[in-house]
């Protein structure tokens, strides 16, 4: 049976399976990867702040009970309607459609209780998966960014794709 794909705020406790799911080999593309448990706990804990401060609103992806990985919206300081989503799954749960789900969850969120009214997906350009969840979830390819993701300490250049709330 299909589980439901679920979201909320992210918990200290989610700590170690982030880890676990980070450090896998097959995350070629994500530039985070804690090096200790502990590491990725500091950065949990500064979520609240940037919850408040309405910077940074991360959250973990249930699939039925299990964490299976995270979303989150960034918003640009200087243009606080414009947000950038990233996601993570744990490889074991690739293809079952978790990412794109996810994506919807936090995007309604991000247009009807945020104050966002345009969403920036990006990635590296060799990140076939995460333009395929893009795509999957309305969000329309609008081109190149020179250099501006950070792959193993080099910069990169990503595809920008986008969708603003009322077009
Ligand atoms: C990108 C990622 C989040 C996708 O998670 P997911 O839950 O498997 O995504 P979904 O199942 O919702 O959709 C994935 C789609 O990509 C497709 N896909 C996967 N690998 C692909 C590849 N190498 N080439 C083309 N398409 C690919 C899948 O077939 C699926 O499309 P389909 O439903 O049309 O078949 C996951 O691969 C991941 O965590 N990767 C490592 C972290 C990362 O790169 N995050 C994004 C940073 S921008």
């Amino acid at each position: 049976m299909k589980k439901s794909v679920t979201i909320r705020y992210q918990q200290l406790g989610d700590a170690k399976r982030f880890y676990e799911i980070l450090n896998s080999q097959n995350f070629t593309y994500f530039p985070a990867k804690p090096k200790t448990i502990k590491e990725e706990r500091d950065f949990l804990r500064k979520n609240k702040e940037w919850r408040e401060q309405k910077v940074w609103f991360n959250f973990t992806i249930l699939y039925g009970d299990t964490i299976v990985g995270a979303v989150g919206v960034h918003r640009e300081s200087h243009r606080p309607y414009c947000g950038e989503v990233g996601y993570f799954v744990d490889e074991e749960y690739w293809g079952k459609g978790i990412a794109v789900e996810a994506v919807k969850l936090i995007e309604k969120m991000a247009f009807e209780e945020f104050g966002i009214t345009r969403i920036e997906i990006n990635m590296i350009k060799a990140n076939k998966a995460s333009a395929r969840v893009a795509e999957k979830s309305g969000y329309r390819k609008e081109g190149i960014a020179k250099g501006k993701l950070m792959l193993n300490g080099e910069t990169c250049d990503c595809f920008v794709y986008g969708k603003a709330k009322n077009n």
